[in-house]
């Protein structure tokens, strides 16, 4: 479903990715984790095209990314992005917010897209929300209608870029539950987190990110298993985000 083949991005003269490799399988859970600037976000904005890159290749779905102009807007469409901050619309309704990008993307008509908007409303439990404003709701249930606009649009495969990390403990889990239904019910994720009990529980691989590189692209129970086996990188990094 997605493909990356050594792609490389400077930004001026500072190497920001580095040669990254990775293949996620149509319904596979991949959970992204390293340090603070080590390339995360940075690698999930390439896949939808809101970062260029310059060397390497990026297939989505049969879509090169590279191909600057050409298939952004497709790709667009197709790819769901999350963000730490929900970027919702804050002048416009929740059910304006869930609409608009179905009208004026996609070409729906309103009734069609209010329908279908109000539709993955309810299922991320929010259906009685629907006439608020974004100002009115806790930062969990403005997290959980920015998943629910996402996935109206009806996205191929789903980017998150720690879609908890701005949320108070207690809205955390919440966000999470949706994310968790989401991966059973067999959509292809990539998921920039350090929620490790997420990884633990969907994760299908956890790819480690230092530095612009792609230090380890390993299966869940090699990543969680013995630490010992692990590379010097990704041993002082969990014993830091495992240690609480
Ligand atoms: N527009 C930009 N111009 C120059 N450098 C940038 C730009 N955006 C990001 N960087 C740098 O690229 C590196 C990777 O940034 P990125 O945001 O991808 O890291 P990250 O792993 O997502 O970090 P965090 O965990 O803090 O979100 C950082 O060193 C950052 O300072
Ligand atoms: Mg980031």
């Amino acid at each position: 479903m997605i493909d990356l083949s050594n792609v490389s991005k400077w930004y001026g003269k500072f190497k920001v990715l580095d040669q990254c490799t990775a293949r996620i399988e149509k319904g596979e859970v991949v959970v992204v984790c390293g340090p603070s600037g080590s390339g995360k976000s940075t690698l999930i904005k390439c896949v939808n095209g809101l970062e260029s890159f310059q060397q390497g290749s990026i297939v989505v779905d049969d879509v090169s990314v590279g191909v600057a102009g050409k298939n952004l807007p497709t790709l667009r469409a197709r790819v769901g992005m999350v963000f730490q901050n929900f970027e919702l619309f804050p002048h416009l309704s929740i059910t304006e917010n869930l609409s608009i990008a179905q009208i004026k993307v996609l070409g729906r008509g309103k009734e069609e897209a209010v329908d279908c908007g109000l539709k993955y409303l309810d299922r991320v439990g929010l259906r009685t929300q629907a006439d608020k404003y974004p100002g009115q709701l806790s930062g969990g249930q403005q997290q959980r209608v920015a998943i629910a606009r996402a996935l109206a649009m009806n996205p191929v495969c789903m980017l998150f870029d720690e879609p908890t990390s701005a949320l108070d403990p207690e809205m955390v889990n919440e966000v999470l539950d949706v994310m968790v239904e989401l991966a059973q019910d067999g959509m292809t994720m990539i998921c920039v987190t350090h929620e490790m009990g997420f990884a633990r529980k969907v994760a299908n691989r956890v790819i480690f990110m230092d530095g612009g590189t792609i230090i380890e692209d390993c299966g869940k129970d090699a990543f969680f298993g013995d630490i010992s086996a692990r590379p010097k990188r990704t041993q002082t990094f969990l014993s830091k985000i495992l240690a609480h």
